[in-house]
């Protein structure tokens, strides 16, 4: 099972620079959590002080009982080899083809032969979909092979944890779900845990147990998916829809003068962008059929499951209508209401007919007169109003 990380009133700052402040969460072993946030928001700098590349001015970030802000630089060198990397522009080396690039590690930090190597460097290739491209440099492929041949690579070391900043740039919408679906096959193979850096709407949608968002210097929320998609929050809601309508601005955040100019021009009627309102929670991605089940969703839902009572109406509701009959029974959570028909199913024949003869008598079945454009004519005389 993946490492835990225990992070605990994170700060940092360059200088004056403050990025973000007094960041806690907890990213639970084996799940797959996403950290959502505008661009410059300090997403990257968050990744990089969780393995130790930037060292934080204040909090916590402990991982197997390690304080990686605090401890000596030899415990900090066990401690990231714990982690798998994937940076935004997968950081292979350009004059190694994607051989000599996945076993790079494996020669650095192990005494392993070749002969060990190479059964490992093809093993990762084919789980990431890239058997028989061993041959070839970076530049000859897609800049969806090149983040695989990353992931591959970062997946050598056999990590308990895996970090992928933005793993979508560049990528079209189709790759970006492709490259997603290989996370949770990963994650539902070697059940390490997981944290995405993105700013695409769909992935955070779909792929995570856990979603958060950093925005304005803070973490906004960290919680379960369905808390960040149910939320009332304007930040998260126009981040989620994708729109220009919100606390969020071209840069960072606007003022309150240019929030009104723009919310008044959106009444009238200017389109704020995105897609239409989107809101509820999607089905997460599962494994790919024949792949083993995610424990780290199991584990997950029996975790959710246990703080159920602590979370918002609307993400409560939304993980127990998600539930199985089985899941309802083990959580002894009562089984849904049989969905009471109403009179104008009758109508469509949906009750019995010793009911249907009960409703009172109506001439809505009459032809509406032609001349009509007064709703309450299509009504039965004796429940239509006198003015
Ligand atoms: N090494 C650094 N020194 C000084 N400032 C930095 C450094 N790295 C990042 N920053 C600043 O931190 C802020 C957040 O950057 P980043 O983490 O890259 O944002 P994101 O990944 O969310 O787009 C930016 O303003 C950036 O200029
Ligand atoms: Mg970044």
């Amino acid at each position: 099972m993946g490492a835990e990380v225990v992070i605990e009133g994170l700060s940092k700052s360059f200088g004056k620079h403050t990025i973000w402040r007094d960041v806690t969460l907890t990213l639970p072993p084996g799940e797959v959590s996403v950290m959502l946030g505008p661009s410059g928001t300090g997403k990257s700098v968050f990744l990089k002080s969780i393995i130790g590349l930037l060292k934080p001015d204040r909090g916590k970030c402990v991982i197997n009982g390690v304080d990686i802000v605090r401890c000596s630089e030899r415990k900090l060198y066990e401690i990231r080899k714990l982690f798998g990397v994937l940076f935004q522009d997968g950081a292979l080396f350009g004059s190694m083809n994607l051989y000599d690039n996945v076993a790079f590690p494996l020669r650095e930090h192990t005494k392993k032969s070749e002969t060990e190597i190479r059964k490992i460097v093809l093993e990762k290739l084919e789980m990431t979909g890239l058997s028989g491209a061993e041959r070839k440099l970076p530049g000859e492929i897609s800049g969806g092979m090149r983040k695989r041949a990353g992931l591959a690579r970062a997946l050598v070391l056999d990590p308990e944890i895996i970090l992928v900043d933005e793993p979508d740039s560049g990528l079209d919408p189709v790759r970006t779900t492709y490259i997603s679906q290989l996370f949770i096959d990963v994650n539902a193979q070697i059940d390490a845990t997981f944290l995405i850096v993105t700013h695409n709407i769909n992935l955070a949608r779909t792929v995570p147990d856990n979603l958060g968002m950093l925005y304005r210097k803070e973490l906004v929320m960290f919680g379960p998916r369905e808390v960040l998609l149910t939320s009332e929050e304007p930040a998260v809601k126009q981040f989620l829809n994708g729109r220009m309508d919100g606390p969020i601005g071209m840069s960072e955040e606007k003022d309150s003068a240019t929030l009104a100019a723009e919310r008044a021009m959106f009444e009238a009627g200017h389109h704020a962008g995105g897609v239409e309102e989107i809101t509820g929670v999607p089905p997460q991605l599962q494994p790919t059929p024949g792949l083993p089940e995610r424990q780290g969703a199991r584990r997950r839902k029996d975790r959710v499951m246990r703080i159920l009572h602590t979370l918002p109406q609307a993400a409560r509701e939304s993980i127990i209508a998600s539930l199985t009959p089985e899941e309802r029974h083990r959580y002894g959570i009562p089984a849904p209401r049989p969905h009471r028909p109403d009179p104008v199913g009758a109508q469509r024949g949906s009750l019995p007919t010793e009911q249907v003869a009960q409703l009172p008598d109506s001439d809505w079945t009459r032809p509406i007169p032609a001349n009509t454009d007064d709703v309450t004519r299509r009504l039965p005389p004796h429940q239509q109003g006198n003015s």
